[in-house]
């Protein structure tokens, strides 16, 4: 890859975040990793200086970044924020949207009632960079949709106020945990579609457009 980005700052989000619920349990998800980690890995080869921002994920990190591991929505924010400014972002993480509103100190016991858990909303990281005074000056997203794909994603695109939205269809495993995916490159009044394709190659195609735009 050529050696374009040299000299620009580049973040990005990847994995899941775990939000505690109890002593010993927490919410998650099935995010691997694979795709943030890919696209870490492809802006370094193309000479960036990449913080990589990473949920808990049983995956090697990528070599050439800097990487800061958190566990939480609320800390993966603040380590986005502190890695600012930047000239690139690009969130692939799968953000929990919700976190229960009391996290209890031990373990809840099951008392043949079952649990109502009470959550709340997490902060929107992708939305919180999209509209930061030290803005990126591309800052692209991911869309997880399980139907609709193009019409969610596009209205995604708006409300998070991103450059771009990388939208791929997560339903039926499609996406979590595999080594391909099919995806759709959303800009405004643009929508590219990209056949099915690895997701390290996903990562090279997208760092190639980067390196067009910039
Ligand atoms: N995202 C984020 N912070 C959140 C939730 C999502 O930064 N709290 C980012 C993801 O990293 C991704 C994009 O927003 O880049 C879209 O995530 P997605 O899960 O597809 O959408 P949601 O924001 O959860 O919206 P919805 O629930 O309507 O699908």
């Amino acid at each position: 890859m050529r050696n374009n980005l040299k000299g620009l700052r580049a973040l990005v989000t990847s994995g899941p975040t775990h939000e505690a619920l109890d002593a010993v349990r927490f919410l998650g998800n099935y995010s691997s990793g694979k795709q943030g980690h890919a696209i870490a890995a492809a802006l370094a080869s193309a000479g960036a200086d990449v913080t990589l921002i990473s949920g808990p994920v049983a995956i090697p990190a990528p070599e050439g970044v800097r990487v800061v591991s958190v566990v939480s929505a609320r800390e993966m924010l603040a380590a986005c924020k502190a890695a600012l400014p930047v000239d690139i972002a690009c969130c692939a993480a799968a953000v929990a949207d919700f976190r229960p509103k009391r996290v209890a100190t031990q373990k809840i016991k099951k008392n043949g009632e079952g649990l109502l858990l009470e959550l709340v909303e997490n902060p929107d990281i992708l939305h919180t960079l999209s509209h930061a005074r030290a803005r990126p000056k591309l800052v692209i997203g991911f869309a997880a949709e399980t139907h609709k794909v193009e019409k969610n994603a596009r209205e995604k695109l708006k409300r998070k106020g991103c450059d771009w939205l990388v939208a791929n269809d997560v339903s039926g495993g499609k996406a979590f945990h595999a080594e391909e995916n099919q995806v759709i490159i959303l800009r405004e009044g643009v929508t590219i579609r990209w056949p099915r394709m690895s997701k390290i190659a996903i990562a090279e195609k997208l760092v190639q457009q980067i390196q067009e735009f910039l």
